[in-house]
């Protein structure tokens, strides 16, 4: 495996690779579990050639965020990529991707400011940026990301529409732990106690998909006041539990039906202690036009 840090010599190898087979990227911040394994996996059913980034991003961290103390893992990261056959490992500092004259970013709009966004101004606008880096370095011709991060994987899929990015943007199912806890590399952070209340989130699902087979025509209110009592103990703090509809995410009200909705999603964000978990849920597969 290549590991490199440079982008000019990282995307110039990428470029010659591309004259005989693709180029299949996956990015990510390191610290990788099985999550992140399985992504790579993927992307080797995709291209000849794979190409994993490591780079903690600053742009898409706040102020009073874990920037500084982000899990990294580079020593075991490289033992598992290399196992998988990773081709090259793209590793930048932070100078390599933003030297002093670096000046443009990417803001993504209205959806930047929701969900997740609303808690966490400038998160997306950093991460289309450095993610619009990341595609043009490794001139990736596919890209995998995670439906763990399911407004970022719509972020990029409408960074990718609007700039005509020669990219497949490729979703990837969440992988989860035996007990249904979405893996991330913040589960580090977890107390056992922090950990075991974590599995609120997907008890709280599985009663969500019940409530919604059962009664596809109650609103959203309802099947929210439902579920949100799960997600709020000692242990965890709701910061936002809410259903989208579309593929731009885009809002309901609380009176809507949930079968009346295209594309029906749940999202949660809450806080074990100090650490912020996010995960959702896709609600289509669960309606059933009752007779
Ligand atoms: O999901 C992540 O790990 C990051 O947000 C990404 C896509 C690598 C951009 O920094």
């Amino acid at each position: 495996m290549l590991i490199l840090n440079s982008p000019e010599v990282t995307q110039e190898t990428c470029v010659r690779w591309k004259i005989e087979s693709q180029v299949a990227l996956v990015p990510t911040m390191g610290c990788l579990h099985e999550g992140h394994l399985a992504l790579v996996r993927r992307a080797k059913e995709l291209a000849l050639k794979v190409v994993v980034s490591i780079f903690v991003n600053p742009l898409q961290f706040g102020p009073n965020e874990d920037f500084k103390k982000y899990p990294r893992a580079f020593e075991e990261d490289c033992k598992k990529l290399e196992s998988l056959g990773v081709d090259l490992l793209f590793y930048p500092t932070v100078k390599d991707l933003y030297p002093e004259s670096f000046a443009t970013k990417v803001s993504v709009g209205e959806i930047g400011h929701r969900l997740c966004g609303a808690f966490r101004p400038g998160h997306f606008d950093g991460v289309a940026t450095v993610v619009l880096k990341l595609f043009e370095v490794t001139a990736c011709d596919f890209a995998v990301f995670g439906e763990k991060d399911f407004q970022q994987l719509t972020v990029i899929q409408q960074l990718t529409r609007d700039f005509n990015l020669p990219v497949c943007v490729v979703p990837y199912p969440t992988v989860r732990a035996k007990d249904q806890v979405a893996l991330s590399s913040r589960n580090n952070y977890l107390s056992p106690k922090e950990r075991e209340a974590a599995t609120q989130i997907p008890i709280a699902f599985k009663l969500a998909q019940e409530e919604v087979t059962q009664n596809p025509r109650q609103t959203v209110e309802e099947l929210l006041k439902k579920i949100s009592p799960l997600l709020t103990s000692q242990e965890l703090k709701l910061q936002y539990l809410e259903i989208t509809q579309n593929r731009e995410l885009l809002a309901t009200q609380p009176n809507d039906c949930i079968q009346s909705l295209i594309l029906p999603h749940l999202f949660v964000a809450v806080y074990a202690g100090t650490t912020r978990l996010i995960d959702n849920l896709s609600l289509k597969g669960f309606i059933y036009e009752k007779a």
